[in-house]
């Protein structure tokens, strides 16, 4: 079964604080988004391999270490897209993938209208990025179609998830690690996360 990892960081709590708030406006939330984002690649990237490189210094030669591989960051449209500048400001060398989907309101289940992905995919570290997990459809499918194009290292990062989507995801896919930076209670009878922070699209993207 793929393990869980709940970001607690004192910093981290204070900006959750700020994007569950109701009050928070558009531009609010989407900076704090970005930057729990920013936070958390510290963590998800602390067992990252590295190799020597031989450099020199304006001193003298020296052997330091670069990462071993490539990564590819892919976020799920429409709300993954809040997280990529955050993670892409400590990673710049990552490419970017896309997979667009969104989940039907009546039955929940995800559906696939795009998915582009760079062709190092295959060999490199795939963070799959979507700030909800809440029944896991969304995520367990998107991350389908990753393995599909060739992926065999991913790891799932989101800000919010629920018990029922952790299980859905540890069931399907139980070779990918699961990173949140809070773990929540329940979902309502809309499927939306208790206590949550609402629709994260329509909040990052000011649709509603
Ligand atoms: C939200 C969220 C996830 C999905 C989570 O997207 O960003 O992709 O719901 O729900 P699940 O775990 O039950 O599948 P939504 O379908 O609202 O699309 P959007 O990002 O385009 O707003
Ligand atoms: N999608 C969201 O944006 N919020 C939830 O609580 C559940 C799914």
């Amino acid at each position: 079964m793929s393990s869980v990892v709940i970001l607690k960081h004192p910093l981290i709590e204070h900006k959750m604080a700020k994007i569950r708030d109701k009050n928070t406006g558009t531009k609010e939330f989407r900076e704090s988004v970005n930057e729990v984002s920013g936070l958390i690649t510290y963590e998800i990237t602390r067992d990252f391999q590295t190799i020597p490189k031989a450099i020199e210094t304006p001193i003298t030669h020296m052997e330091a270490s670069v990462l071993k591989k490539q990564v590819v960051i892919v976020p799920i449209l429409r709300a993954g897209l809040g997280m990529v500048e955050g993670i892409h400001n400590i990673i710049p060398t990552a490419k970017i993938g896309h997979i667009g989907l969104y989940r039907d309101e009546s039955s929940l289940q995800p559906n696939v209208y795009y998915a582009k992905f760079p062709d190092i995919i295959t060999d490199s570290v795939v963070l799959v990025l979507d700030p909800m997990l809440a029944t896991g459809g969304s995520a367990s499918k998107a991350i389908e179609i990753i393995k599909q194009a060739g992926a065999k290292d991913i790891r799932y990062v989101g800000i919010v998830g629920a018990p029922e989507g952790v299980s859905r995801l540890q069931e399907d896919h139980p070779d990918v690690k699961i990173y949140l930076a809070a773990l929540d209670s329940h979902l309502n009878e809309h499927g939306y996360i208790v206590p949550g922070l609402g629709d994260c699209g329509d909040r990052l993207f000011g649709t509603k």
